[in-house]
């Protein structure tokens, strides 16, 4: 059974959550599979999945085709679907409408959006129109511009204010959960003792009532930069990588496809079949 909101808030205080994001079907089994308890379709997809500089360009069309494919796949995991860039900015009534598309389309469990204080408007409209809402807070990444790079957030007394303010104002919005990306480990602390709401960290310590990682990342997909926050639990780059050179290689030097990977034909037929041809050539040549 598809674990509920319920379920995940039984857990505040007890057991801590998993959450991995996933963007494809295949993923999604693979996750489900492992028995993590949330998967996010985040518009890190931008990133890891179509190669944007940032999130920035992500569409509402993007994480609906993504979300879909996801919740396919995911028949235990609460799946959580990101709302991306300026599609709850402008107006809540914008990001009621968005909302609501991506929950009818792609038949998530919930939402998520970034931002605190500035933003609790639009989440109080979405939870009221029966649309669970995970916020996100700290490091916001489609506010990359605004807060001139991806840097930890809340390390000055100013910063940290502010974050305890959006996490009161996300949770009073009616936030089942905060996610908590780049924070010291005090204030995550402090945020998840002060809530009634799940706190799921990413870069905001073991504090948190769960964590989520970028799969990508925790799997060693890619061989670039990973952030200090990520543990690598496996070296896939490296797995495939090798696997393209092994099968580049055997299509050069005909190793593949070998017998185990060939279709056959029984002798008699190919008897018949050469004694047809031949038969037909000499009649081509007596006309
Ligand atoms: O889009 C995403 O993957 C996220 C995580 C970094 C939490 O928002």
């Amino acid at each position: 059974m598809r674990k509920s909101i319920f379920d995940l808030l039984e857990r505040k205080g007890k057991q801590p959550v998993s959450m991995l994001t996933a963007y494809d079907y295949h993923t999604a089994c693979t996750i489900d599979e492992a028995g993590i308890d949330m998967i996010l379709v985040g518009d890190s997809l931008g990133n890891v999945m179509l190669g944007y500089e940032n999130t920035l360009a992500v569409t509402v069309d993007d994480m609906i085709h993504h979300g879909k494919a996801v919740v396919r796949g995911a028949k235990e995991a609460f799946v959580v679907v990101d709302m991306p860039f300026m599609s709850y900015q402008a107006s809540v009534e914008d990001a009621v409408r968005n909302a609501g598309r991506i929950m009818k389309e792609t038949n998530c469990q919930a939402v998520k959006l970034e931002g605190g204080v500035e933003y609790a408007d639009r989440i109080k409209a979405i939870v009221e129109a029966g649309i669970p809402v995970v916020a996100h807070i700290g490091l916001t990444p489609q506010s990359v511009n605004a807060m001139g790079g991806y840097k930890v957030q809340g390390k000055s007394l100013e910063q940290a204010q502010k974050l305890l303010a959006d996490a009161k104002a996300v949770e009073e919005a009616g936030a089942f959960a905060i996610t908590l990306e780049c924070v010291p480990e005090a204030l995550a602390k402090m945020v998840t003792e002060r809530s009634n709401a799940l706190t799921i960290g990413i870069g905001a310590s073991s504090a948190c009532d769960g964590q989520v990682l970028v799969y990508q990342d925790m799997l060693g997909y890619n061989a670039g930069f990973v952030p200090k926050f990520v543990k690598k639990y496996a070296d896939l780059h490296s797995v495939m990588l090798e696997a393209f050179r092994q099968y580049k290689q055997d299509c050069e030097n005909r190793s593949f496809p070998g017998e185990g990977q060939t279709y056959s034909i029984s002798d008699e037929v190919l008897e018949q079949l050469k004694k047809e041809e031949t038969e037909r050539l000499l009649f081509k040549k007596v006309i």
